[in-house]
């Protein structure tokens, strides 16, 4: 019953995310695309609003991390050298009855693990291993020599411009390299909304330290990375990090945690903070010849840098704001939802109203809306009751409605209504911008 319950609320926020113009399905009229989705005019801006977070945090505001946009399309040989051509897989089972497949992992969840989910028989295959990785042709001939893939994770990009990055920032040990790309995975089951796609966004760093300093740029980052997502606004009630033992650590991994967060279908993984030691830079060197070794003044020695990465999912952080923010707050009026998101990440910052479409009111507000408009995302909006009008934009989690009413054209004031309390304080009409600029941060 309460699984129900939670089901419920995820079918609910994908409702609220298609009626606001937050998500679409992908491909819609012709049927739909399994697990692929479009962002509307909302989740566009809600997207570039996480991103920026992340780009100011990562690498914007910092002296020792540099940006880079690597292709998606990337020598074949690269993925040789990773291990993803040849380890980057999941068990797969099959169905001879009814041919659904899935992971053997989340069959081995079930009660009854011999028996196919989709149509009862016993009738599973063993599992064989699938490689996650899209295949696709480079140039008109569709043979093996012509094979590409499009990358199953950014960080890969980011290796093999070490020396690139390096010798063009002058940059000196510990420095970073930070990322925001697509990936692509041929998940076998994807599912649960934005969570698990086949096409998403990574936000990656790799810190580039010497071996012995490890354990304390490990930590560092952790907290780092915790730090961010406390700016996102989320309730750290509903976030914890998760070890990797020994059976679940990567293969290039020396440790690694993973931040997770409680979403209504359980405890699941937001990103990941590993230290991947020399592993990706040696086996680079090793395919390719490049010397990637690195020459420290500090300890006088030359050495294989050791990589601390920290790696979130774009999609998924964008899944935990909503989910985080959705509010059934029924003592606004029957069956009122709020979105209630952090004024720094929300898609509209502020809604400019005139109470009623006369006696000069809309004359006002929307020589307001412009104004504003130069510095902040808003929306205008005359149509409708006034109290219409703020649910609309609480449902879309826009935090504050300035209205425009009979009193402003005596004294040049506003009335700003809150998101959350509900409050309205009233502002000298030429305080506005300011009150916005110091909530939106
Ligand atoms: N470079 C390391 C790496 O890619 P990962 O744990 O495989 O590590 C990192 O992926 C993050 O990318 C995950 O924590 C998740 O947020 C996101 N991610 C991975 N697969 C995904 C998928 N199929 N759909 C959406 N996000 C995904």
């Amino acid at each position: 019953m309460a699984k129900n319950k939670k089901n419920d609320k995820m079918d609910r926020l994908v409702s609220l995310c298609k009626r606001r113009g937050y998500i679409f399905q992908s491909s819609e009229i012709y049927g739909g695309l399994n697990s692929c989705w479009d962002y509307g005019p909302l989740g566009a801006e809600l997207k570039r609003n996480i991103k920026t977070s992340w780009w100011e945090a990562m690498t914007a505001r910092r002296d020792d991390i540099e940006g880079l946009d690597a292709a998606i399309l990337m020598h074949p040989a690269v993925w040789k050298t990773s291990g993803h051509i040849d380890e980057f897989t999941d068990p797969l089972v099959d169905c001879k009855t009814c041919q659904a497949r899935f992971r053997a992992e989340d069959l081995a969840e079930n009660k009854n693990p011999e028996q196919c989910p989709a149509c009862g028989n016993k009738t599973l295959t063993e599992a064989r291993q699938f490689n996650l990785m899209f295949k696709t042709f480079m140039g008109p001939v569709a043979d093996d020599s012509a094979a590409v893939y499009l990358r199953p994770e950014t960080a890969q990009g980011i290796y093999v411009n070490f020396l690139n990055v390096k010798n063009a920032s002058r940059q000196k040990i510990p420095f970073g390299i930070a990322q925001i790309g697509k990936a692509f995975r041929n998940e076998i089951t994807p599912g649960n909304f934005i969570f698990r796609t086949r096409e998403f966004e990574q936000m990656e760093m790799q810190y580039f330290i010497h071996p012995s300093e490890d354990e304390k740029w490990f930590e560092y980052w952790k907290e780092q990375r915790w730090n961010w997502y406390m700016e996102l606004g989320i309730n750290k009630d509903k976030l914890r990090w998760h070890e990797h033992g020994p059976d679940d650590l990567a293969h290039y991994a020396k440790a690694a945690y993973d931040i997770e967060y409680e979403f209504p279908f359980g405890w699941k993984e937001l990103e990941g903070v590993h230290n991947r030691t020399d592993f990706d830079l040696s086996r680079h060197q090793e395919a390719t010849g490049k010397d990637m070794g690195y020459i420290d003044e500090r300890f006088k020695e030359k050495f294989m840098p050791y990589i601390i990465e920290t790696s979130a999912g774009c999609d998924r952080t964008l899944l935990t704001v909503l989910v985080d923010a959705y509010v059934e707050d029924d003592s606004r009026g029957d069956k009122s939802t709020v979105l209630k998101l952090s004024p720094k990440v929300a898609p509209i910052k502020a809604a400019v109203f005139p109470l009623v479409k006369k006696d000069g009111m809309p004359e006002i507000a929307e020589k307001l809306y412009h104004d504003l408009k130069k510095r902040f995302k808003v929306f205008y909006d005359a149509g409708g009751s006034v109290g219409r009008r703020y649910a609309r934009m609480d449902e879309a989690g826009t935090p504050f409605c300035i209205t425009i009413d009979g009193q402003t054209k005596d004294d040049d004031t506003v009335t700003i209504r809150d998101r959350d309390s509900m409050e309205q304080t009233r502002h000298k009409l030429a305080e506005v911008a300011d009150f916005l600029a110091e909530k939106v941060g």
